[in-house]
């Protein structure tokens, strides 16, 4: 609201307080004489400094560096050729052309805030779509599978990789220590150290899923998905040497290259597609399905068309909209279920655990994570609460269900739910098609020859520090993946003058022996 822009009057670009009262005085606090001291009532400055002492929220445990960017998905209304609604009635996926809104925002995973960008380490790629049944999240990565396969193991592998608690130093040992009594991560190892683990920036990488998910039609039959978004700009990674020259003069490439990209009108676009299967173990395989260390090999499983996604606004404010997001796996709408994979199980629970502790209790009713669509609950109160969540025409004074005077009413079922059956006993215990290093070998194997040497030049560069013992451990698990591949990464680590006293070439087959009974041990 313009006001009158008299000298001794309030105009509509006057500093105030938080509380509406006019800054008259913004350099000097109030003290007793003009050399002080300060005088506690001063109630300006407080509220000054205060706020200021809480301007930081805890931030993300893992996946603190990001950046976000706004946009649509526009759906192409069926799933390769045919007709989308035979395995999902998801609104948002059934119409040519409908678009729905979306927030996206890329990440690293292991380090601060203000990590470098060119750091080797997963990317986030997590997308909320704002569908007009609620919001759905796609919390993904951009590669495909993951270092485990049990959400129990989840906080033990990001303390390893994190900096050691004694000194605060990243220490290589530690990561390899826990990569080498879980050999079920060999897979994701040898993505992460080719050059595959830097993408170059964010426009320029894949993103997926990762885990298993459901599509769900109006019989309620059910599918298994996954999902994978592919960039039309290309696919760019970098070499360890590119990345730290890169490093030496900057340290926040990605989130330039982003926030420019879309400045200047140059708006990144991914297709979405996904993999099919029907919802059963699929014992013709020498994997299973749900096991998130496993790609599901896009020859027998195609990648189908389902939309695509367009990036063309930047935050107005990154705090309140790319610090503030939350994502969750937990978070999908009618058409969309939950697979029995169990990282997703894990996933789901940790996700708005964590946010109500990082954001706070109310963190949906902040613009950035509440629908565009109608909410209406019966959850009241709590820190931060702004608004009550009322229909329009509910009586105020309901606040539960069912009511007989003005309270809100379930929503009539958008289809037949979808029922699995189970019928087994409540266990502890690991899949059993765990098969780690078949895939890890193929991954090798589909290497072109500049991605091995960077590869086995990389896991040399780590290995080299390590204890013997995690030394022959990972050589084992390199050579059961491809015997080239533990032969190079053994000679790699010998020539680099390790004092490991299994590391010839010639005992790679010894190292792998030893690494098939650890892993028993450590299954
Ligand atoms: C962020 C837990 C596995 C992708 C997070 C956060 C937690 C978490 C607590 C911080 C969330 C926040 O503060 O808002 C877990 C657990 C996992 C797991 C317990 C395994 C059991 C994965 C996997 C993927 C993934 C397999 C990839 C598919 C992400 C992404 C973010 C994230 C992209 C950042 C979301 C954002 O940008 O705000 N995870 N995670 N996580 N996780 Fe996971």
């Amino acid at each position: 609201m313009e006001t009158m822009t008299d000298d001794n009057k309030v105009s509509n670009n006057t500093l105030t307080t938080r509380q509406g009262h006019p800054v008259s005085d913004n350099q000097n606090v109030r003290t007793v004489g003009s050399r002080g001291p300060t005088t506690l009532e001063n109630y300006q400055f407080i509220e000054k400094i205060t706020h200021f002492d809480r301007e930081r929220v805890p931030e993300r445990v893992v996946h603190a560096r990001g950046a976000g960017a706004h946009g649509y998905f526009e759906a192409y209304g069926k799933v390769g050729d045919e007709p989308i609604s035979k395995y999902t009635r998801a609104k948002l996926f059934q119409e040519p052309g409908k678009q729905t809104p979306v927030f996206v925002r890329f990440s690293t995973v292991v380090h601060g805030g203000h990590s470098p960008e060119t750091l080797r380490d997963p990317r986030g790629f997590a997308v909320k779509f704002y569908t007009e049944d609620g919001n759905w999240d796609l919390v993904g990565n951009n590669l495909k599978v993951f270092f485990i396969r049990d959400p129990i193991k989840f906080p033990d592998m990001v303390h390893a990789f994190k900096p050691d608690p004694v000194n605060n130093l990243n220490n290589p040992e530690r990561m390899f220590d826990f990569l080498s009594l879980t050999p079920e991560a060999t897979h994701m190892v040898t993505f992460l150290f080719s050059p595959w683990g830097i993408p170059a920036n964010y426009r320029q990488m894949q993103g997926s899923g990762v885990n298993t998910y459901k599509w769900v039609n109006s019989e309620g039959q059910g599918v298994l998905v996954k999902y994978h978004w592919e960039p039309k700009q290309g696919i760019k990674n970098l070499l360890q040497k590119d990345a730290e020259q890169i490093q030496s003069v900057h340290t926040e490439h990605a989130t330039q290259d982003l926030y420019d990209a879309i400045e200047r009108g140059d708006y990144p676009e991914w297709e979405l597609s996904v993999q099919i299967l029907s919802d059963d173990e699929h014992p013709e395989l020498d994997f299973d399905p749900l096991d998130v260390t496993k790609l599901w090999p896009h020859d027998q499983f195609p990648f189908l068309k389902v939309g695509k996604m367009v990036l063309d606004r930047n935050p107005a404010n990154y705090f309140n909209e790319v610090e503030q997001a939350a994502f969750g796996t937990g978070v999908l709408v009618d058409g969309l279920d939950f697979s029995d994979d169990k990282m997703l199980q894990g996933r789901t629970l940790s996700y708005s655990d964590t946010q109500r502790h990082r954001v706070g209790a109310n963190y949906l009713q902040l613009p950035i994570n509440a629908p565009k669509t109608h909410v209406a609950t019966n959850q009241r109160d709590g820190q931060m609460e702004y608004k009550v969540d009322l229909a329009p025409g509910q009586n105020p004074h309901v606040n539960y269900e069912p009511s007989s005077m003005g309270g809100l009413k379930e929503a009539p079922k958008a289809g037949k739910d979808h029922e699995p059956h189970y019928n087994a006993n409540l266990v502890r215990e690991r899949i059993e098609r765990t098969n780690d290093f078949g895939q890890a070998g193929d991954t090798y194997r589909s290497f072109e020859e500049w991605e091995r040497e960077e590869l086995i030049e990389n896991l040399v560069g780590v290995l080299k520090i390590c204890k013997p013992d995690i030394q022959e451990r990972m050589i084992g698990y390199f050579t059961q993946a491809d015997p080239d591949y533990g032969r190079r990464v053994s000679e790699g680590v010998r020539q680099a003058g390790s004092t490991s006293s299994h590391t010839s070439s010639a005992d790679a087959d010894q190292a792998a022996k030893q690494a098939r009974s650890d892993a028993k041990e450590t299954d």
